[in-house]
């Protein structure tokens, strides 16, 4: 018992350091916003990073490494420069300093920045802040998802002809890809649907769904720290979560689909083309 009760002090100790670290982070995303885009390519032209993602992250890790030295890390821009992407038992903290890097950069304004905590391989809570918006979403296991403190609760829609989904176009641009991309979103919007969206940050679009105003979010090619965060937060507000082809989420995998029920969740995926981007946690070439 007493371990139990132990463990549970620790999750909301880490959850009130990662609602704050995530507030000074934001600060940070606006200020560079004004001054300084400093713009790199990482795998193509078209995945970016900027020294702000790279600053975020180190202000994130270097705190939780002094506050919780025993807690492992998985972060965007610690994977870019050769850290392992392996969840393991150990408590995780798994993180997004900047999520919607190309939307930073352009000034177009939705930036977050996306926090999960993970135990034993389960995720206990996600913080997103859309920092532009300043709405700080939360969410831990079990007790609810909110928005600046307001309760959260997905759509009651099950009629897939008066939804709203979302998704992104991603940063593959191997016409192959986009061929699958274009085709789904084509079958998904000649359902017909009332409309298609995305935001430019998968973690945004995943707390959208957890509001309630689009039914649904999916996407091929995203990374775990776009969605681990959003996962808790679409859970918590009664949502589902899954892979594209109706499995269980597999947070490695790099696909995910995130439905306000199982009506809207399966309805879509019969109109998904599947396919298998090279998983977050594949050994990385020497
Ligand atoms: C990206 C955003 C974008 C999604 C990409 C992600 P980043 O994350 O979430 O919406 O389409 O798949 O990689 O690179 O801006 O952190």
């Amino acid at each position: 018992k007493m371990r139990v009760i132990f463990v549970a002090n620790v999750e909301v100790e880490a959850m009130d350091h990662a609602v704050a670290l995530a507030r000074k982070a934001g600060e940070m995303v606006r200020e560079a916003l004004q001054n300084e885009r400093s713009i790199m390519c990482k795998s193509s032209s078209v995945d970016l990073v900027t020294q702000t993602d790279q600053k975020v992250e180190q202000l994130i890790v270097s705190s939780v490494k002094e506050k919780f030295p025993t807690h492992s890390f998985i972060g965007e821009e610690s994977v870019a420069a050769g850290q392992p992407c392996v969840l393991t038992n150990n408590p995780t903290w798994i993180v997004d300093p900047v999520d919607g890097t190309t939307n930073f950069v352009h000034g177009y304004p939705f930036v977050a920045v996306s926090i999960a905590f993970a135990v034993n391989k389960e995720l206990e809570f996600g913080v997103v802040y859309s920092c532009l918006e300043d709405k700080m979403y939360t969410a831990r296991k079990g007790k609810g998802a909110f928005c600046n403190g307001q309760p959260l609760q997905v759509s009651d829609q099950k009629e897939i002809n008066q939804s709203i989904i979302a998704t992104e176009f991603g940063s593959n641009r191997e016409p192959e890809v986009v061929d699958k991309i274009f085709s789904t979103m084509r079958n998904i919007l000649c359902l017909p649907v009332h409309g298609m969206r995305g935001v430019g940050t998968a973690a945004t679009n995943m707390c959208l769904v957890a509001s309630g105003c689009v039914e649904a979010y999916y996407e091929i090619g995203i990374h775990c720290w776009d969605v681990a965060a959003g996962a808790v937060i679409v859970s918590e507000a009664g949502g589902l979560l899954m892979d594209v082809d109706g499995g269980p989420l597999d947070l490695m995998s790099r696909r995910v689909l995130a439905a306000n029920n199982k009506t809207i969740a399966e309805r879509i995926i019969k109109e998904i083309e599947v396919f298998k981007p090279t998983r977050d946690d594949a050994p990385m070439d020497k």
